[in-house]
């Protein structure tokens, strides 16, 4: 099976090479480095670009947003490729909404927080048939949900609290022992413990809904366990008497702090990954665009990954900001101008734009959750374990591609066009962008990370991740609908602060419009990243080669993976819930319009 998939690969390269020869002269020519040979053509070629892709700003913000002559046409023929299966899933959506609504009505309404599961059942046929993760409907209340939620699901603001990290905010001694078997302050001495902040959400704009910026500790127990220790919900205005909740807490108190903080996380994903995953890769693209030319096979493959990216800001101003969408200021706390200015703030002060300290492995040591010398390792971090295996997979074919075109690390050094794009980060506004790219290993890296920002961090924030994890219900609600407690002991049943039979159906309708379920198994998925005609036509053969050796491990791997199930715990790798959403064949490739 793995062979053929091999040959078919390489074949379809061979086949088309030559029918599309005859008609698109620029396109099907053999990607080559630079040379002395080819210096005046694409010096020609390469300031004809420069004039044709100027850097503009955009409405919503973040980074340079491409105009001129050759930027416009080609903005304007993708619009004419995204736009259809944006409307068509959206007129789908229109209609599943209606249905849900009604038969959540027919069925009684919500009573109980489980009620809110009926929202999915038979509903969303053709957007998002299969519902949220498995367990996610039913173990929401088990704490290992919320902890090992954030060592997978959304582990972009998890940190380790270091050595010389402050503490956020005090914890009772006695509450902690009790808890934990350990005061606040042994805990982070013997670096078992960590934290979530964000704080800064409590002064958005607001809505006619409710939320808090919520902060949070974790902690890994005796056992090597990692569980919630407390979450402090902190509303404006009244910082000085922000309540502190634990698992101690009546259990629906308690839940409610969890669900306050998720809709945090949610909040994170869902706008953050408009910078994260989308223009923090558009803007070394379009300076890519303004430094390399098309015959480069560097360029040729970040055209491939870059799939249709200046699409994703007209679509997020139409819906988010001139309103033709229902982005659902009702049911957020926070206003949609609060949503763009918050993308843009942690856009600019590097958390989502930096280039360099997101690479991979850097921003999870950075943040203490693997390598830290200081404390344990974490015992199953499915983040962790599932992107390093991608990021591998990665890194071994961008290094087979690589030493397909250069000899040596000096043939990198010499490439007049990777140095141009180095220097092009400045006026391009890459932030963090590497200073410099002197060997292979440098070039690959710079090649992992642009694939990674499309595929992983875009599936985990968007894709087939927040839909079906931290934005489902009901174990997040996107915001409340009544306010947040000044006092303890007063919440016995959540019903009266989530939301409607409408909400839970715009909720479900919002995150469904994102999700592409139909795509799983498409060549739109990871394993096909590099399955496109044109670009095998002009790939030389080993790169060619090392591209077919990529998917079949990939198609491989999506097997293995798709054996995971919950064992006779209940729990797949420590989590209550199966948590599958990097499978090669299920994770987009490319950062969806
Ligand atoms: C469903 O219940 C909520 C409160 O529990 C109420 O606000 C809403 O009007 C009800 N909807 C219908 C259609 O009965
Ligand atoms: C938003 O509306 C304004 C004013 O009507 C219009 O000029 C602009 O083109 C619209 N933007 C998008 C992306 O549709
Ligand atoms: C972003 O990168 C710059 C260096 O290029 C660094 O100074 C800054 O601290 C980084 N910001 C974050 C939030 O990592
Ligand atoms: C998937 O294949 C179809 C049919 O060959 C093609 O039209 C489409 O562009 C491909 N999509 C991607 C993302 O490669
Ligand atoms: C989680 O949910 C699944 C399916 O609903 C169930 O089989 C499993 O036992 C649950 N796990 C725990 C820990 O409750
Ligand atoms: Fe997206």
């Amino acid at each position: 099976m793995m062979k053929s998939a091999i040959s078919t690969l390489l074949l379809a390269g061979a086949v088309r090479a030559a029918p599309a020869l005859a008609t698109e002269n620029t396109k099907v020519s053999p990607l080559a480095t630079p040379n002395l040979l080819n210096l005046i053509p694409r010096t020609f070629e390469i300031s004809e670009k420069r004039r044709g892709w100027l850097y503009g700003d955009f409405p919503f913000g973040v980074a340079p947003y491409p105009y001129g002559k050759l930027a416009d046409k080609k903005i304007a023929a993708d619009q004419d490729i995204w736009k259809p299966p944006v409307f068509e899933l959206g007129g789908v959506i229109v209609q599943e909404t209606q249905e849900a609504v009604e038969a959540v009505i027919a069925s009684g309404n919500f009573t109980s927080l489980d009620d809110y599961a009926k929202v999915y059942k038979n509903q969303w046929q053709t957007s998002l048939p299969d519902g949220p993760l498995p367990g996610m409907l039913t173990n929401h209340t088990d704490d290992r949900t919320f902890s090992m939620m954030r060592l997978s699901s959304v582990p972009y603001r998890l940190r380790r609290v270091q050595r010389e990290d402050p503490l956020l905010f005090p914890l009772d001694e006695d509450l902690s022992r009790s808890i934990s078997g350990h005061s606040l302050e042994e805990l982070h001495a013997q670096g078992r413990l960590f934290s979530e902040d964000f704080a800064e959400m409590k002064d958005q704009e607001t809505t006619s809904a409710y939320g808090a910026g919520c902060q949070a500790y974790f902690y890994i127990d005796d056992a090597g366990d990692f569980l919630p220790l407390a979450v402090k919900l902190i509303v404006k205005g009244r910082e000085d008497s922000a309540l502190v909740y634990t698992p101690k807490d009546l259990k629906d108190e308690w839940l409610f702090a969890k669900m306050t903080i998720n809709a945090n996380d949610g909040w994170h994903s869902t706008w953050g990954h408009t910078t994260m995953s989308h223009s923090a890769a558009e803007a070394p693209y379009l300076t890519a665009i303004r430094s390399f030319s098309e015959n480069h096979p560097i360029l040729a493959v970040i055209n491939r990954i870059e799939n249709l990216p200046w699409g994703v800001r007209p679509n997020l101003e139409e819906s988010l900001v001139n309103g033709t969408a229902d982005t659902g200021p009702k049911y957020y706390p926070w206003t949609a101008d609060a949503a763009r200015a918050w993308a843009n703030k942690v856009y600019s002060s590097g958390e989502t734009s930096n280039f360099s300290s997101n690479y991979f492995y850097t921003s999870l040591r950075n943040r203490g959750l693997i390598d830290y010398k200081y404390g344990p390792a974490l015992k199953s971090f499915p983040f962790y374990e599932d992107g390093a295996v991608l990021i591998e997979a990665l890194q071994k074919v961008f290094s087979e591609f690589i030493n397909a075109y250069y000899k040596n690390d000096k043939a990198v050094a010499n490439d007049r066009e990777i140095q141009a794009w180095v220097k092009e980060a400045v006026p391009g506004q890459v932030h963090d962008f590497p200073k410099k790219i002197q060997t292979k290993k440098d070039i690959v890296e710079v090649l992992t990370h642009q694939a990674y920002l499309g595929s992983i961090v875009h599936t985990i924030m968007s894709g087939n991740g927040n839909q079906l994890d931290i934005m489902a219900l009901p174990f997040t609600a996107a915001g409340w609908q009544s306010p947040i407690p000044t006092k303890k002991g007063v919440i016995t049943d959540i019903v009266p602060w989530m939301p409607t039979p409408e909400g839970a159906a715009w909720q479900v309708a919002t995150y469904a419009a994102g999700n592409r379920a139909s795509w799983k198994d498409t060549n739109n998925t990871f394993a096909y990243m590099f399955d496109n005609e044109e670009l095998q036509s002009r790939l030389n053969d080993e790169a060619r080669a090392a591209t077919a050796k990529f998917q079949t491990d990939m198609f491989a791997l999506s097997d293995k993976w798709r054996a995971r199930g919950f064992d006779e715990n209940g729990l797949d790798r420590g989590m209550p819930y199966v948590w599958n959403v990097l499978d090669p064949k299920w994770a987009i490739f490319w950062s969806v319009v």
